[in-house]
């Protein structure tokens, strides 16, 4: 046996022997590295004569690319197990509770909305969203609220200072601006809801500076208050999971829909709690109309060809109702022990299907 045949019949014994890529890797260095054993030998083909030079280099490239696929195939296996060792480990039940419990809890505010959405979403409204710092004219002037407009005083404004024109931007004082900056945006069929923060000079026990409201907005060929009524209605029906609700929509005022009208929900006040669906009393939860036509004009839109109905409903307000929160003010105060108590776990997700609460 010559020396390169014993030197072959060693490594290929090695490679086949290695039990792990680390040693693998080692002996492929060793034989192919730049002072392997292989290498050495090339480099000393110099000093041959002419004929045994040519003899040996081309056994000697027969041998390194014998040896080089024999590592890459042995590589391979060992990859290959290494892979299954490591996924045998590795195998766990997702079936298996996250441990510890998750601390965290979803804010009644963000699961409300989420509640929203989904209904809202299954009649076919899509979502629409619009800045917090708004301009006197998406949130007055295109809702047919002029300057010196009495309504104007009833939004009790958080204004900035004036602009070098002298504008004054403003936080605004309800969703309706993304009705204007839909509207404009795009050509009817609309069908948006618009959640969002919305903000009012005002603080007691039922006001917060800060509230939430999502606003609907519908404007098609034909549309009447009776689509705006039967939407309503099945939005209560499955915001509060009641097969009745009773509503009772109160003639009213907004610049901006014409008629217009706020929706009390039927309700029975004991003492400390709220429960929606019997009783005598009533509460207000939202305003809404069809939109008054000269704001449809300022967008665009011909009101001779087009109606819509447009509502507003405050988030605070029947995510307190449905959860039996009696003061508006803790939603905000960002306490551990109530967040703890009205709080919802995170993968509760609300689905129409799987329930909402
Ligand atoms: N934007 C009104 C408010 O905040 C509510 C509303 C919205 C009324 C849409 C009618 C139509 O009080």
């Amino acid at each position: 046996m010559t020396d390169l045949d014993s030197l072959r019949k060693t490594l290929l014994d090695e490679i086949e022997t290695a039990q792990n890529l680390d040693d693998l890797e080692q002996l492929r260095v060793a034989v192919l590295g730049k002072k392997g054993q292989i290498t050495k030998r090339m480099k000393g083909l110099g000093a041959l004569e002419p004929e045994a030079r040519r003899n040996q280099g081309a056994a000697l490239n027969t041998l390194k690319e014998e040896i080089s696929r024999a590592i890459t195939e042995r590589g391979r296996v060992l990859g290959d197990s290494a892979l299954n060792a490591r996924l045998l480990q590795e195998r766990f039940d997702m079936t298996l509770p996250p441990r510890p419990e998750t601390e965290g809890r979803i804010h009644p505010i963000s699961q409300t909305l989420g509640e929203l959405l989904q209904i809202f979403g299954a009649m076919g409204f899509a979502v629409a969203e619009g800045p917090d710092v708004e301009d006197d004219f998406h949130n007055f002037a295109a809702l047919n609220i002029p300057p010196e407009h009495p309504a104007r005083q009833m939004h009790d404004t958080f204004y900035f200072p004036p602009d070098a024109s002298g504008e004054r931007r403003l936080l605004r004082t309800h969703t309706s601006p993304v009705q204007i900056r839909t509207m404009r945006a795009a050509k009817p069929p609309i069908r948006i809801v618009a959640p969002g923060r919305t903000y009012r000079r005002d603080s007691d026990i039922t006001h917060t500076p800060m509230f939430h409201q999502i606003e609907g907005l519908l404007i098609d060929r034909g549309t009447h208050m009776g689509h705006l009524k039967g939407c309503l209605f099945d939005f209560c029906r499955a915001f509060f999971e009641l097969d009745e609700v009773p509503l009772r929509f109160r003639p009213s005022f907004f610049p901006f829909t014409e008629p217009s009208a706020e929706v009390d929900i039927g309700c029975a006040r004991e003492k400390d709690t709220i429960r929606v669906g019997a009783g005598a009393d009533w509460l207000e939860i939202l305003g809404c109309g069809m939109v008054h036509p000269k704001v449809l004009e300022h967008c665009g839109i011909d009101s001779s060809v087009y109606q819509g109905f447009a509502f507003g409903l405050g988030v605070e307000r029947v995510a307190m109702l449905k959860y039996g929160i009696p003061d508006l003010r803790t939603f905000f105060e960002a306490d551990l022990r109530w967040l703890r108590h009205y709080g919802f776990l995170p993968l509760d997700v609300p689905t129409l299907t799987g329930g909402l609460s």
